[in-house]
């Protein structure tokens, strides 16, 4: 993989943008690119490679934020609609979105996990649980640990590439309908979604100062 600025560059830049434009700075094969090497390389919790993940670009990517916005319609008080409208707007106008979504267990090969129509046998991860009783209960937990990595390693390498990015949990309620439109098994718990495009003009200035509590509270460091 080869990024335009460094690791250390991408954290210290990355940050959640929300003015985003419907271009992007590297083709769509970089981007699943960057998405299938978070799914190889990423941890998971005794190597379950539980994340899926389903990247929608362009009129995709835009069908799903309509799909959002019909369901809060349907749902939100009318007087209260504006606000959330302009926010899907926001959302709908950036260039895709990665959906991250776990199961817990499989022995699938790595292409399996980067199309969008998958299958998964839940008969694994009953097998998983049975062999491991004593972690059975920590397994959805680790699970959320482990999308949280993958959506921060997308982030960060999706930064490095001039990409803007903010992250939503929509989910569940564009679950079902989502699962209809991209084949997603249902029995997949939709996690978050990762919603990316080109910066707009202006995206990066006033954004919230990162330094609330001091660092001395947050870090603690023995044996330098
Ligand atoms: C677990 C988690 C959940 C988040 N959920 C949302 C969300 O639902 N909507 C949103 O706009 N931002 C969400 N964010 C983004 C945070 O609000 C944001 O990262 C934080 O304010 C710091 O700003 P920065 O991303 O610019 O560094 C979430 C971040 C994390 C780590």
């Amino acid at each position: 993989m080869t990024s335009r600025i460094s690791l250390d560059d991408a954290v210290h830049l990355r940050r959640s943008i929300y003015q985003l434009t419907k271009t992007s700075t590297i083709s769509d094969d970089r981007i699943v690119e960057i998405v299938q090497d978070a799914l190889e390389n990423c941890p998971s919790t005794f190597n379950s490679q539980s994340t899926r993940i389903v990247v929608l670009l362009k009129e995709e990517h835009t069908k799903f934020w309509k799909v959002v916005e019909d369901i809060l319609k349907a749902i939100v008080p009318a007087d209260q609609f504006e606000h959330t409208a302009q926010r899907l707007t926001g959302f709908s106008g950036g260039y895709g979105t990665v959906s991250l979504t776990f199961w817990l267990h499989d022995d699938k090969p790595q292409a399996d996990r980067v199309k969008i129509l998958f299958y998964e046998d839940p008969e694994v991860t009953k097998g998983l649980q049975t062999k491991m009783p004593l972690y059975a209960d920590k397994f959805p937990g680790w699970a959320e640990h482990t999308s949280a990595i993958h959506q921060y390693a997308i982030w960060t390498a999706l930064e490095a590439e001039g990409l803007g990015a903010n992250l939503q949990h929509y989910n569940p309620l564009p679950n079902q309908k989502a699962s209809e439109i991209w084949g997603i098994p249902q029995e997949w718990p939709l996690i978050a979604q990762l919603v990316f495009g080109g910066v707009a003009e202006g995206a990066r200035e006033n954004l919230p100062k990162k330094d609330q509590t001091p660092i001395e509270k947050r870090l603690f460091v023995h044996g330098k």
